[in-house]
């Protein structure tokens, strides 16, 4: 264990403290994902914590990179990303939207969307610039912002009965002249709010008021339910030339593991994050953009993933209401946020500790998806995080156990 005295100075306690890590002594907490994710394996407790599948994706798809590594895939792809992977982007993109990306000067491949959002923001932005998100947000946002050296401005997303829905004044009010970016997520993690028309032509307008470049997370685009649409922000008049779309295979084809991620825009803004993106990775995954290009032909896999997911949520989102949790049913991604002031748990973070004792399962509080002591923390303070990217048997054991809670609690 690292103590205070053998902690280097340098850029990575920014990048602590924006994630909420640096703790007052100087010492660096674990992520609360990692926490979590500890504590269901040291307790057996179902884990809701992690959004990651317990089922993988398609057979075919790692046959295709069995195939790959046989076929002798196994040296540095270009920089760019493969050219098949790069020409599957930019189908996708059209063939679901209408979006043109060249694939040669358009479209650039990552390790994830975790390393697009982190080489456009270190690319595009820094001292002196805002960067303007949702909150609560993905943690990584506060993190790459802060190695940037920019400052993280927050726009909240306001819990309703049916949705958390934007603040459209408080939008107004944190875009100026200063801001670098606005990045948006929609389907957003972890609120499970897809933006509407209205929101998105709010965030576009003020995108060109002030002239800002739009970076959108897109990572769920695919898994959306019942009858909501998702529109990438890039699609809206005036938009294509000042936005940078990310997406990646993790979510819509259930292989979070492989990290293969990708973004498209204008091939000035491309141009800019691909030359950061060669100093941080240069490239990844040989074997797998190849497999991956196979997969995006296929919109079979994620229509069947959403409807699937769709029957899974509603599962955990009754067992949750059941248990005396207040819900706002999830619109898309694979989360579910869930009340605890109702049983009595007025903070989110002490009842995660607790939950695994009390029930068996793990899920992280939307604290950790907010600023240290903003007032979106607060007033979300008492909510949680749960995933239903599980199996339908797990969820059954889990909603079980949570009913018991509720029982217990209600005495
Ligand atoms: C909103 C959002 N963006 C980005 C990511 C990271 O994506 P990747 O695993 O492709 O890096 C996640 C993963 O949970 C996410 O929820």
């Amino acid at each position: 264990m690292t103590t205070h005295g053998d902690l280097p100075p340098g850029r990575w306690q920014a990048a602590a403290r924006a994630a909420g890590l640096l703790r007052p002594d100087g010492t660096v907490a674990a992520t609360i994902f990692a926490e979590m994710t500890d504590l269901a394996r040291r307790t057996g407790a179902i884990n809701l914590g992690q959004g990651a599948p317990d089922v993988d994706g398609p057979a075919t798809v790692k046959h295709a990179a069995q195939r790959a590594i046989a076929e002798g895939h196994n040296q540095y792809p270009p920089g760019p990303g493969v050219l098949e992977l790069r020409n599957a982007i930019s189908d996708h993109q059209y063939r679901h939207y209408g979006l043109d990306a060249d694939p040669d000067t358009e479209v650039l491949v990552t390790t994830g969307a975790t390393e697009a959002l982190a080489a456009t923001i270190l690319a595009l932005a820094g001292p002196g610039d805002d960067v303007v998100t949702l909150e609560p947000f993905y943690d990584s946002y506060a993190a790459s912002i802060a190695l940037a050296g920019a400052r993280h401005v927050t726009v909240p997303l306001v819990p309703g009965p049916h949705r958390f829905a934007l603040d459209v004044d408080a939008l107004r009010a944190a875009v100026t002249d200063r801001t670098r970016i606005i990045l948006v997520n929609s389907p957003h993690n972890p609120t499970g709010t897809v933006l509407t028309l209205d929101e998105l032509d709010a965030i576009a307008s003020v995108a060109r008021r002030h002239d800002a470049l739009v970076v959108t997370d897109e990572v769920y685009e695919h898994l959306v339910y019942d009858d909501v649409e998702h529109v990438p922000i890039a699609t809206l008049p005036g938009m294509r030339g000042r936005t940078l779309t990310i997406s990646s295979a993790g979510k819509t084809f259930s292989f979070t593991g492989w990290k293969v991620g990708w973004l498209h825009g204008p091939a000035p803004l491309v141009t800019a994050v691909r030359t950061v993106k060669q100093f941080l990775t240069y490239a990844s995954g040989a074997p797998f953009q190849p497999a991956i290009a196979d997969a995006l032909a296929d919109d079979e896999t994620p229509r069947a993933l959403a409807h699937s997911l769709a029957t899974r949520r509603d599962l955990l989102c009754s067992g949750l209401v059941e248990a005396g949790f207040q819900v706002v049913v999830p619109q898309g991604t694979y989360f579910v946020v869930a009340d605890g002031a109702p049983l009595g748990f007025d903070d989110g973070v002490a009842l995660c500790r607790e939950l695994p004792d009390l029930a068996g399962v793990v899920g992280v509080p939307v604290a950790a998806f907010c600023t240290p002591g903003s007032a979106t923390a607060r007033a979300l303070a008492s909510r949680v995080r749960f995933t239903f990217v599980k199996r339908e048997d797990v969820l059954r054991d889990a909603v079980g156990r949570l009913g018991r809670l509720g029982r217990e609690r209600r005495g």
